[in-house]
């Protein structure tokens, strides 16, 4: 069946990113590099090769690096030009593609995912569209999240998030779905809900930071109102959207790095390092070197 091309994604970037301050006092946790690319650039990169040719960021007020990190650096491209380092140039012109447009919008205050998707609703309008977490870096082999979400999409027309399997004493940090098998690795979610107790939990299959979603959800995030942690939930407006149309969980093939959090990102940190191209072999003896030097350590 034909349905909408998703020529959108949101990437809210306005959180408070209290589990990393110290560092996130005055700039943004989006910015924290892994080994030499932000976080926020991960993030582009995987919409953008999903198709998104408009990326609105939510941003506040600490927020300025990432709009400037993906502008042009007029002193710096004309430095590197004149010290002939064109490598570098490339790669700082590169960041984002010609044809794609970024757009700013302020979340005033941080009320919650769900009111800031709902901020990038006079954008976004009458369309299908992704919103992306940056800060949940999902490594995979084949095709990325947003893609194999988007196949979904395409055969279906519904909205659909990105689900993985998290340990039953982690349900509280997630939104918790009750699926009902529909394909390989595919669920229709019959109900949702926002940070479930363990004991409460219906499954464990958590949804993780990557949604593609209808624009009707726009109508039911007006309607949504203070759910956990007294923030304006996403995941209750999905809950009301299920009352008019279906909504799938994909369970997607990859690995996640929850870099919200300093024991993701020291985690993806090193995996990234080790798969780069220019300093994965030689991070590699490193890490050998003090594997070995710690269970020596361990032994004695
Ligand atoms: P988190 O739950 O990770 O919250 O938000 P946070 O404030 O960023 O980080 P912690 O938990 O205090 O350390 C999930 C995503 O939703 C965005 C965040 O920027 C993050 O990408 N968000 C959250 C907003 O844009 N606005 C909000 O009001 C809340």
């Amino acid at each position: 069946m034909k349905h909408m091309k998703i020529r959108k994604a949101v990437l809210p970037v306005a959180g408070l990113g209290t589990r990393f301050l110290p560092a996130t006092k005055a700039s943004p946790k989006e910015m924290l590099p892994v080994v030499d690319k932000p976080l926020i650039q991960y993030a582009v990169e995987e919409a953008v090769q999903a198709g998104a040719e408009v990326l609105v960021f939510i941003t506040s007020r600490t927020k300025r690096a990432i709009s400037d990190h993906f502008d042009r650096a007029y002193e710096l491209e004309t430095e590197l030009s004149l010290r002939g380092r064109k490598h570098e140039l490339e790669l700082v012109q590169g960041i984002v593609p010609e044809h794609v447009t970024c757009v700013y919008i302020r979340q005033a205050e941080a009320l919650g995912l769900g009111h800031a998707v709902l901020c990038a609703e006079p954008v976004v309008g009458n369309e299908p569209f992704y919103v992306v977490l940056a800060d949940d870096l999902i490594a995979s082999d084949t095709q990325s999240p947003l893609l194999q979400m988007k196949a979904v999409y395409e055969q279906y027309g519904n909205s659909v998030v990105g689900v993985e399997r998290v340990a039953r004493e982690e349900t509280s940090h997630y939104g918790i779905i009750t699926p009902e098998p529909a394909g390989d690795r595919l669920y229709r979610i019959k109900h949702i809900v926002e940070k479930p107790k363990p004991k409460d939990a219906p499954s464990t299959l958590g949804v993780v930071g990557r949604y593609l979603l209808t624009p009707e959800i726009f109508e039911t995030l007006h309607e949504t109102r203070k759910g956990a942690g007294g923030e304006i939930q996403l995941t209750d407006a999905i809950q009301s959207l299920l009352d008019r149309q279906n909504v799938y969980a994909c369970e997607y093939a990859g690995v996640r790095y929850d870099c919200g959090s300093k024991l993701g990102y020291l985690k993806a940190t090193v995996e990234y390092g080790l798969k780069h191209t220019e300093l994965g072999d030689s991070f590699r003896s490193y890490l050998e070197r003090i594997g070995g030097e710690l269970s020596q350590m361990n032994n004695k």
